[in-house]
């Protein structure tokens, strides 16, 4: 595949014939093959067997004919090679049964070598780069610093993350300590993975939302932007982050070829506020996939309307795909960006 292909020349904000649209969560339990793996096979299971992860990163890519595959996988991976015990207990997300509490917990995170810690991760690029031959780029991913330190601090999901927010205000200095560790760990990990062949990566910050723009300035701001300078160059970058329409400037300052946007913004408004000097992607509400095509087609057509057929617009959902639904509703969605936006 040359450079030349439509999600790649939209990452570098040039014209293409039409919008490319990827989803977030696009391999995952709407879909009936992945449904019927996973009663064979736990999550963390499937993550680490390389020929089986590979194989669900490339089930949309037949499926439902989008511009890009991202590799199958998932944020947390690395943090059992940096010695916390990683779960993924059924219906309840993801699990950390020793999170961090002192500083010592800090002190003791180790910083992983990607190519031994998460070799099954990198294998499976591998594999999908050849198996692809050249039809979609690849996309390549990791948490970012905060988003992580947020799962290691909490222990899962939280609602309101006080106990994050709570050392980064309290314990400046364990804060300071940890995301420089997470940071490096990163860089390591965005790395690797353009090494074993991820074409373009995606750096998901998704619960940065839970801060106040200055907090977000001050205590994680500073982390991102190193991390993307010293990954950035090596292949496109697109910067997500949910819930941070109040302080999207400084998304867009901690940097990303691509800034990635949740859906409670008009796509339009957004566009205006980053500057064109970014590409952006983004935002169709997943639930608008559990509607009629009619609905789905209209809204479709909306996004687009707001990407005003600007250079530069990834087309994709506001977050991941919802497991209920239904996968002829994706189909459509991905062939309507592409026959409303041909130009
Ligand atoms: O996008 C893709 O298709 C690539 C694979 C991928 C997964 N997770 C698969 C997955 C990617 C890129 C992720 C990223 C991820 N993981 C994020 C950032 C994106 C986001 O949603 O904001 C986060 C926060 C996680 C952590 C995580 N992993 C959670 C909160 C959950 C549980 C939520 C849920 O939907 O159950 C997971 C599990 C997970 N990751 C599943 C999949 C397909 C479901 C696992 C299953 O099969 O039961």
């Amino acid at each position: 595949m040359g450079e030349d292909h439509v999600f790649l020349r939209a990452c570098r904000r040039e014209p293409t014939e039409y919008t490319p649209v990827w989803l977030m969560r696009q391999a995952g339990r709407y879909m009936e093959e992945y449904r019927d793996i996973r009663r064979k096979v736990a999550f963390l299971d499937l993550c680490k067997s390389p020929d089986l992860a590979a194989e669900v990163t490339l089930l949309p890519v037949r499926k439902l004919g989008v511009d890009a595959a991202i590799i199958f996988g998932d944020i947390l991976l690395p943090l059992e090679g940096m010695g916390f015990h990683l779960e993924f207990a059924e219906g309840e997300g993801p699990l950390i049964r020793n999170p961090i509490k002192e500083r010592e917990d800090i002190e003791r995170l180790r910083i992983i070598e990607p190519e031994e810690h998460v070799s099954f991760f990198l294998k499976a690029i591998e594999i999908v780069r050849r198996e692809l031959e050249g039809r979609v780029p690849l996309i390549g991913f990791s948490g970012a610093p905060f988003t992580l330190a947020s799962y290691l601090i909490e222990g899962g999901h939280s609602k309101d993350y006080s106990k994050t927010k709570g050392l980064m205000l309290g314990e400046p200095s364990w804060w300071h300590l940890l995301m420089e560790k997470l940071t490096e760990v990163t860089i390591r990990y965005l790395r690797a993975q353009v090494h074993r062949g991820a074409h373009a990566l995606q750096l998901f910050d998704s619960w940065a939302g839970c801060l106040s723009p200055r907090d977000y300035e001050d205590h994680v701001l500073p982390y991102s932007k190193r991390l993307i300078q010293e990954t950035g160059q090596q292949a496109p970058l697109i910067h997500f982050s949910v819930g941070t329409s109040g302080f999207l400037h400084l998304i867009k300052e901690a940097g990303g070829d691509v800034i990635g946007i949740d859906w409670r913004m008009d796509l339009k408004v957004a566009w205006e506020r980053l500057g064109y000097d970014v590409g952006i992607q983004g935002n169709l509400d997943p639930s608008v996939l559990l509607s009629s095509h009619q609905m789905i087609e209209a809204h479709v057509q909306k996004v687009l309307e707001s990407g005003g057929n600007r250079p530069g617009h990834i087309f994709n959902l506001g977050h991941g795909v919802l497991p209920e639904t239904p996968v002829e509703n994706v189909i459509f969605m991905v062939e309507a960006v592409h026959r409303l936006s041909r130009r």
